[in-house]
Parts: C-alpha cells; sequence; structure tokens
C-alpha cells in the first residue's frame, strides 16, 4: 500500500468538476497517482501524511494541448524585427527546421527537457508536444520519438509548411505516405497547419484523413492568419481542436457550435505577434468550448506561461477568470479528449496547483508573478 496524503487547509478548491463545482475550507486526499477522496477539510478522512496549504487556493494543473516543443536555434531576431513592424509569416518556421535538423539528439533531448520543467513551473502538468521542425521523414520521427520521452500527447505535424526547394504535392504525397508510416507509432494526433503560406483545404483533407486511418486523432492549424477552410476541415474530420481561432467567420462559429470541437485560443501568440485577440467572450456566449494554450513555439509565441495566458484571456478577450482557468484545465483536457486529468474528482490524476494566493482571480489580478506554491502531479509533489 502506498502513504496516502492528506491535502488541507485548502482555502478555495476550484475543482473544475461540476458535481463538485467551488469547495472553501477543503481537502483533498491523494493516494499514489489518484485522487481518493474531495470535501470539506473538517471531515477529512485519516491518511499518512497531512499537509496544510495554510488557506490557499488549488487549481488543478494545468492542461497545455498545444505546444511546439522538439526545435534548435534561435529566432530572437525575427520577434525583434516583428516589434519595429514586420507581419508574423508562416515561412519563418523554415529557419527553425535548418537548426533542428542540424542538431544531436542530446542538444534537442535537452531543450525539450528545459521547457518541459517550465512548464511544470508554470503549474502544467499534462502537455501535448508536436513535431514539425524536421520536414523530413527522418527528423519527423526523431522529433516524435523524442517527444514521447516527455510526454504521452504526441502529434504529428508533418505537414507544418513546405519545405525549401521541394515540390508540394510531393510534399504532400510524402507526408501521408512514408513519413506518416514512420511517425505514427509515435504519435497520438495529426494535425496540419491549414492557412495561407501553409496548407489548402484539399491538402489538409488529405493530411487529415490519412492520419485518421492510420490511428491518429485530429487537430488543426486554424483561423491563425486569416479567415480559412481550418476550422470547418477540423469539424468536418471530428477533429478534437481548432487551435488559434485569431480569425473565424460566422460560418466557423456555428459549426464549432454543433460539433465536440473544441476552440483552442493561443493569446500568448496574439501578444508575440502583435496581432488582435479572438473574442473569447463571444465564442462561450455562442455556445462554443473554449481552451487555453500556450502554443509555445521559437515563432510565434515562446513562452510556457499558462498563467500569463490566463491573465490575457481576462484582460483581452473577455473571459472571466473562472472561464479561464476552467479553460486551461477541464476545457484544455477536452481538446486532448481525456477524462482523467483537469479536474480535481475522486478517481481522477493527482495533478493538482497550489496558488501562493487566497483565490485563482489573483492568476490574472497579478499578471506575471510567479503564484506557484506547490505542483503535484500524479501524487508526487514536484514543485
Ligand atoms: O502555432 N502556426 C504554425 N505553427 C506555429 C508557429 C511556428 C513557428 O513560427 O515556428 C504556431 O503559431
Ligand atoms: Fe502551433
Amino acid at each position: 500500500m502506498t502513504p496516502t496524503t492528506a491535502l488541507t487547509g485548502i482555502g478555495l478548491l476550484a475543482t473544475q468538476d461540476p458535481a463538485l463545482g467551488e469547495i472553501s475550507d477543503a481537502a483533498v486526499v491523494i493516494d499514489g497517482a489518484s485522487i481518493v477522496w474531495v470535501g470539506p477539510s473538517a471531515s477529512v478522512p485519516a491518511a499518512d501524511e497531512r499537509v496544510d496549504v495554510g488557506g490557499r487556493a488549488v487549481v488543478p494543473g494545468f492542461v497545455d494541448s498545444h505546444a511546439h516543443l522538439v526545435f534548435a536555434g534561435d529566432r530572437s531576431a525575427e520577434f525583434e524585427a516583428r516589434m519595429a513592424g514586420k507581419p508574423y509569416a508562416a515561412g519563418g518556421i523554415r529557419t527553425t527546421v535548418e537548426a533542428t535538423r542540424a542538431a544531436s539528439d542530446s542538444v534537442l533531448r535537452a531543450n525539450l527537457g528545459r521547457l518541459s520543467a517550465e512548464l511544470l513551473r508554470a503549474g502544467v502538468t499534462t502537455f501535448e508536444c508536436k513535431s514539425g521542425y524536421g520536414l523530413d521523414v527522418a527528423n519527423e520521427e526523431r522529433s516524435l520519438r523524442l517527444a514521447r520521452e516527455a510526454t504521452a500527447e504526441t502529434t504529428f505535424l508533418g505537414a507544418h509548411v513546405v519545405p525549401p526547394d521541394t515540390d508540394r504535392c510531393a510534399y504532400v504525397d510524402l507526408v501521408v505516405g512514408p513519413m506518416l508510416t514512420a511517425c505514427a507509432p509515435h504519435a497520438r494526433w495529426v494535425d496540419v497547419f491549414c492557412e495561407r503560406g501553409a496548407f489548402d483545404a484539399s491538402e489538409s483533407r488529405a493530411v487529415l484523413l490519412a492520419g485518421i486511418a492510420a490511428g491518429l486523432g485530429a487537430r488543426v492549424h486554424a483561423g491563425q492568419l486569416g479567415v480559412g477552410p481550418g476550422v470547418q476541415l477540423a469539424v468536418e474530420v471530428d477533429a478534437a481542436s481548432a487551435d488559434h481561432c485569431t480569425y473565424l467567420s460566422a460560418g466557423d462559429v456555428d459549426a464549432l457550435v454543433h460539433s465536440d470541437t473544441v476552440a483552442t485560443l493561443l493569446p500568448l501568440v496574439e501578444f508575440s505577434t502583435r496581432s488582435p485577440y479572438p473574442d473569447a467572450r463571444f465564442l462561450l456566449d455562442a455556445g462554443v468550448q473554449v481552451a487555453l494554450a500556450t502554443d509555445c513555439n521559437p515563432g510565434s509565441g515562446f513562452s510556457t506561461s499558462m498563467p500569463l495566458a490566463i491573465a490575457l484571456a481576462v484582460r483581452e478577450m473577455g473571459m472571466t477568470p473562472a472561464e479561464a482557468v476552467r479553460a486551461a484545465t477541464a476545457t484544455g483536457a477536452k481538446a486532448l479528449r481525456r477524462e482523467d486529468v483537469g479536474r480535481i474528482a475522486v478517481g481522477l490524476s493527482a495533478d493538482l496547483v497550489v496558488l501562493d494566493a487566497p483565490s485563482y482571480v489573483h492568476l490574472a489580478y497579478r499578471p506575471g508573478v510567479p503564484l506557484m506554491y506547490q505542483v503535484w502531479q500524479r501524487g508526487q509533489r514536484v514543485i
């Protein structure tokens, strides 16, 4: 038997579980990797260890459903130029491809390790990680193999852009053929950048359907640079998530409302590319399921800070703090079609963030301030 741990003295427990809601003066009991009891502190059952958190607020570990962490090189000069007025374009991805191909496994593994440690310090206990900076069979396969060492939520993004000096038809054939065959064993998801400068609707559909036929779940980069076909394509193939959604048509919103596809908003990208923020308020009021993720990547937004994403979603996108926390936890889990994370309830993974604050509102009220007092991942205190 593993020793049980009771987390007591929780001033406010925001479970994100519809049946439990928010509980004041709460406690949570952990056995091994799982939550075995949730309720008021006064009636907490006996446990082997007791950790009193002194009235602090607790939320589920954040679920980051969109990140690009396998890469090498630096694009700070591109960011600097952008801040001086140069627009963001998909083509910058090729700079990272060159550096990634040239890097050894140990360099890529070290970069990924550093970023996943950053995520943990930001309270992220589950994250997704994409390939997409290899863009040939060997480098895409390698990227996913390394990503798999760090997370189960790996995504094949061979269709990120067409690599330089490559015929686009031949490249799509490669992605849906030998590249998919090499990558599928290391991947749970297939993704495509459906955007001007990247892949059009029919190319994107071919990539997604091939991935689905190989047993992968679908997700789509859609509506980042302008209104396009990506969102409706995501809904058409029952993708778990359409990501970015910076630009949406009325038809896109309607399609999302009548689907099981989550709209994953990535405000750190709007921040870092100086783009307009999507109107999360409008989407939520329309009935769209909205998640928040970091999209940590070297080009459009190099941040692992889910708390800053929450603050931006509240300040710039019209979400309430409660909605933003839900989007970064329970709905992030939905965007990965995971039932075991993103909420605090009996039987789920013991992934918890103890905030050095009396309420989760402080995540938006105190932007940029590290509020992670403790982070628990699968029952272990990791921060
Ligand atoms: O999510 N949109 C495509 N991919 C990344 C950006 C990649 C890059 O610029 O390196 C994104 O924004
Ligand atoms: Fe992305």
